[in-house]
């Protein structure tokens, strides 16, 4: 008996655990989507390539804030996780992500975070439901899933109201790849 409340313990801190990393990585990411954005917007202004508004400007700083708090939640807040061992490689995907569309210009980079956030949003509640579920849900880290989820939301919403035409086909293709790439990181970040 006492053997099996011990594993179950064990699974407990185990779920929530890779569910910690799993959101942890997803934030780090998120930071230097707009850390990519931001070198873009340098790399565009150097050579004309894309001309720069202030929506865009401001969205990009605003976001960045809000995503470094996001980032410090997890840092500061939350119990102790074993952060992913290729964080490095969530750094690198995350200022792909950010580098490249914003390259294109506005409306790819606003679809990007649309597509982002939304992944985001739907990942968020899943993992309140999977916690919730727990014997013990640990509330203190469901609230400030929550919280993220809000912010993620709003984000997403505001990244499709600054878009300024429908997206183009490459660009829905590019959104499912962005899409499929968040699933298949959180998959992997959950193990490593
Ligand atoms: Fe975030
Ligand atoms: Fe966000």
């Amino acid at each position: 008996m006492l053997f099996h409340a011990k594993s179950l313990e064990a699974n407990y801190a185990k779920q929530v655990d890779k569910e910690l990393r799993a959101s942890h990585a997803g934030e780090t990411g998120a930071v230097w989507i707009y850390r990519g954005a931001i070198v873009a917007e340098f790399v565009s202004s150097l050579f004309y390539i894309t001309t720069t508004n202030n929506d865009i400007k401001r969205f990009t700083r605003e976001h960045l804030k809000t995503e470094r708090q996001h980032l410090a939640i997890f840092e500061n807040e939350m119990p102790l996780f074993r952060g992913s061992f290729i964080l490095p490689l969530w750094i690198a995907a995350g200022f792909i992500t950010g580098f490249l569309p914003r390259l294109f210009g506005q409306n790819w980079f606003f679809y990007t975070i649309y597509r982002v956030e939304q992944f985001v949003d739907a990942h968020y509640d899943s993992q309140c439901k999977t916690l919730s579920a727990l014997p013990i849900p640990p509330r203190n880290i469901i609230a400030r899933f929550k919280h993220c989820q809000e912010e993620e939301q709003h984000h997403r919403d505001e990244a499709l109201s600054l878009m300024t035409h429908p997206p183009s086909l490459v660009m829905r293709l590019w959104g499912i790849a962005v899409e499929k790439g968040s699933s298949a990181a959180v998959a992997v970040a959950k193990r490593i």
